[in-house]
């Protein structure tokens, strides 16, 4: 049992315990766990600057910025503004996330965020140096606002 007062902290602190006695250690005293989170990046972006874009007129600036699964994605929607949008906060979020830990910034076009079957997204860096990097994602967007977060863990 352990002393932590909420449940996330307590499952966090529960998890690293673990950890320590698989390595043969003594477990940590809550008050001193060390989270393995490298770093964490937020954006908010005004979902206007993605309105009226189209793969016909803007493919250039388009490209420059978003995969071609990304513009297909997005370009399936009835509205792909809000999803363009998100896309490029969470790109913005990743390189935050990235910087704050102290690594470069792989570039736009080398962040690629896709969906799953049930529309959870993730995100994956085509970049040799990045290849291992474990960065958890989320995304919201409303009538003209664009959100998303990511969060840089230590590899396992
Ligand atoms: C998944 C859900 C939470 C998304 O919330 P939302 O307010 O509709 O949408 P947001 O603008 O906040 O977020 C949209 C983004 O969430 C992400 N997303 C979609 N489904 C997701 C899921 N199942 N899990 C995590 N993220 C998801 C996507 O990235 C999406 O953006 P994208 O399509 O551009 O990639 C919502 O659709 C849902 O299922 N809510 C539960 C409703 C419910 O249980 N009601 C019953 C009680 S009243």
């Amino acid at each position: 049992m352990h002393a932590c007062n909420d449940s996330w902290t307590a499952a966090m602190c529960d998890n690293v315990q673990e950890k320590k006695k698989d390595r043969g250690k003594t477990a940590m005293d809550c008050q001193n766990i060390s989270l393995p989170v490298k770093g964490i990046g937020v954006d908010i972006e005004d979902i206007s600057r993605f309105k009226d874009l189209n793969l016909d007129e803007n493919e250039k600036f388009l490209k420059k910025i978003f995969t071609q699964q990304e513009l297909s994605y997005c370009f399936s929607k009835k509205n792909p503004a809000p999803h363009l949008a998100a896309r490029f906060s969470c790109k913005e979020a990743v390189i935050k996330a990235l910087q704050s830990a102290g690594f470069d910034n792989p570039g736009f076009s080398a962040i690629e965020i896709l969906n799953d079957k049930k529309g959870i997204p993730s995100v994956r860096i085509d970049k040799k140096d990045f290849k291992n990097v474990t960065i958890k994602i989320s995304l919201s967007h409303c009538r003209d606002k664009s959100l998303a977060f990511a969060v840089f863990f230590e590899d396992k």
